[in-house]
């Protein structure tokens, strides 16, 4: 019997496509160019299955155009690229790698933290650009992190694990908003209280976002309120681009109406808005919050276990739509 057929639509580890290629006749994209529409339509063409990242859309119309496709795994946990209505429409499994990068993520969220606040990168520049020439009592000072008030929009696993370093680690009052509230065995656990939005805006003197991505959190972050944030207070951003309203975010930090941001995503990435590039005050990363060895290789055997999980028996590990499946 023939082997099902795969695309990975992105470069993997090599490993990783050896273990698919016992299950599958595969098609990888080890050049990691990212596909076109078009040019993903015709590598999809006689596809059963994909591995996806976030740079590769799925919706409608591709859909309509793949009709041997059953399942797309995409190697992140956030899934904005998957038109996730079209696909169940469509009969295509959806899943994600959730759970495997929580605390990679978290410590990343808190190393932005950390650099944005007490200016890192700032002042790592200024200093290999040769400008170091004596010590000074306010040179770089920056926020205090230990004792501060952290604030968390979206209060999923990642934001429960930067709450947690925040409050056990740096003694840190954690706030967060998020649409549902966390029960209060986890609200403890995490040291964290709930408060409305407008008051995470307020208070908090580092601000970071977790949510994922929907229009519904599309520019959850624009000027009116970048306007509620303290003038001293920072901004991390590690969900995703258009969750925060760059340009608006680029005139605050301009004017000093926050004092710095962090970010590791942004609208139109790998774009960025060039007026984040002029101004100092921001730590920009490309994308990288999950990246370490260990968790990106356990991101794409994730991804590849739900390939061959679903492919061969019917049973993915982490189903996003599970209505796809066939009644247990
Ligand atoms: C990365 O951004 C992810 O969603 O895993």
């Amino acid at each position: 019997m023939s082997k099902p057929k795969i695309l990975i639509a992105r470069a993997i580890f090599p490993e990783v496509i050896e273990r698919l290629a016992q299950h599958f006749e595969v098609e990888s994209n080890q050049l990691d160019e990212p596909f076109s529409r078009e040019e993903l339509v015709a590598k999809l063409q006689g596809k059963d299955g994909a591995l996806t990242a976030g740079s590769d859309r799925i919706d409608a119309s591709v859909l309509a155009a793949c009709a041997q496709l059953k399942i797309c795994a995409n190697m992140a946990v956030g899934y904005n690229n998957f038109e996730l209505d079209a696909m169940t429409a469509a009969g295509v499994l959806a899943t994600n790698t959730p759970d495997v990068l929580t605390e990679t993520t978290a410590d990343f969220g808190f190393a932005l933290l950390m650099a944005t606040a007490r200016r890192i990168t700032e002042s790592e520049h200024f200093l290999r650009a040769g400008k170091w020439n004596r010590w000074s009592y306010d040179m770089f000072s920056g926020a205090e992190i230990h004792g501060s008030t952290l604030g968390i929009l979206g209060m999923g696993r990642i934001g429960q694990g930067i709450a947690k370093r925040g409050a056990h680690g740096f003694g840190m009052k954690v706030i967060y908003h998020n649409r549902s509230r966390l029960d209060a065995a986890l609200e403890a656990e995490c040291k964290a209280g709930y408060v409305s939005k407008e008051e995470l805006l307020r208070t908090a003197d580092h601000l970071v976002l977790v949510l994922p991505y929907s229009p519904a959190s599309h520019h959850a972050i624009g000027a009116v309120e970048l306007a509620l944030m303290k003038p001293t207070a920072t901004l991390v951003n590690i969900a995703r681009g258009g969750i925060v309203d760059d340009a608006a975010l680029a005139q605050a930090l301009r004017e000093g109406r926050i004092a710095a941001a962090g970010l590791d995503v942004f609208e139109g990435e790998p774009q960025l808005n060039p007026d984040l590039l002029r101004v100092p005050n921001v730590v920009l990363t490309p994308h990288i919050a999950s990246a370490s060895v260990p968790t990106r290789m356990a991101m794409a055997n994730l991804a590849a276990d739900n390939l061959i999980g679903y492919l061969k028996d019917g049973k993915p590990l982490t189903p996003l739509n599970p209505a796809v499946l066939a009644p247990q």
